[in-house]
């Protein structure tokens, strides 16, 4: 039987009504608009791409965004100082630095530097500690995407033996986190492998859920998957000859193979775009 393709832009437009409807009640009880502020440094244009996108997602269910466009050769102490006057106005609620910045700035930095509770990205050592500790208060929003996908999709983490591809700061590390944590979504048996792992297709072939968050085209072949596994593509890579978005897996081939999987585009990075949202509402709520 072919692989149930899990459709990601389906599953976040329910939860994009569910957080609209869920911004509207806190707008009624509190007269207060969540409010999100991007900032967007130099010219990279999928940076650019992805922005305009999160500031339609929040037309779409009645937050505010407003954009901080900043010059390439904006200086590390100039962007500090943004970051901090944004910090310090209650009207801003969540505060999203999209990354990657130019080379003369310190990502760290600048992450250290925002609010934790305006911290809509999860990106602070605070809020990094908090998921660490099975206490969050925002979830980084790639991973919480690929936790809920799972859970809309009725795949038991439970249990399931989890193998998570990638060991990213941004994605890996925290969804392993969140996969081994008690409750819905969680108490998998965790497995994390990167480019140093040894046997590696050993290990994938005994993951109930494959998780591939490596950034390497087609990287995830058929052979590496046991028959009747659930495969989450967070890939996001452009394929040379095409020129069109591809995954981490090779999604034909695996088809044949997987009882579920994520198609690129249209599986992960809808649900990363809706967490967003739900992190400004939860943002607003946590200022009240
Ligand atoms: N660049 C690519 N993905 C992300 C993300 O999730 N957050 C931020 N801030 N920048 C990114």
């Amino acid at each position: 039987m072919p692989a149930k393709i899990i459709d990601g832009k389906a599953i976040a437009a329910d939860l994009r009504e569910k957080i609209a409807a869920d911004v509207a009640e806190f707008h009624a009880s509190t007269s207060v608009t969540p409010h999100l502020v991007a900032i967007l440094v130099g010219d990279d244009q999928a940076s650019a791409v992805y922005v305009r996108n999160k500031e339609a997602d929040c037309a779409k269910v009645g937050i505010k965004s407003t954009l901080h466009r900043l010059p390439a050769e904006t200086t590390q102490a100039d962007l500090l100082e943004l970051i901090q006057s944004l910090n310090h106005y209650p009207d801003v609620h969540g505060i999203l630095c999209q990354l990657p910045l130019p080379a003369q700035i310190d990502e760290q930095t600048i992450l250290d530097s925002i609010d934790p509770s305006k911290d809509v990205d999860a990106f602070h050592p605070e809020n990094v500690g908090r998921i660490a500790q099975g206490r969050p208060r925002f979830l980084p929003c790639t991973p919480h995407g690929c936790q809920h996908l799972l859970i809309a999709s009725g795949i038991e983490t439970k249990g399931a033996h989890a193998v998570v591809l990638g060991r990213s700061e941004i994605v890996g590390k925290p969804l392993a986190m969140m996969l081994m944590q008690r409750g819905a979504g969680g108490d998998a048996t965790v497995t994390i492998c990167h480019s140093r792992t040894k046997g590696l297709s050993e290990i994938t072939r005994q993951a109930d859920i494959l998780i591939a968050a490596i950034g390497k085209t087609k990287f995830v072949t058929a052979d590496m998957v046991k028959p009747g596994a659930a495969v989450i593509d967070v890939g996001i890579n452009r394929d040379e000859s095409t020129g069109k978005l591809v995954g981490d897996v090779d999604y034909e081939a695996l088809l044949d193979v997987a009882s579920a999987i994520t198609p690129v585009p249209g599986g992960v990075g809808p649900m990363t775009r809706a967490m967003l949202l739900r992190n400004t509402l939860t943002a607003a709520k946590l200022s009240r």
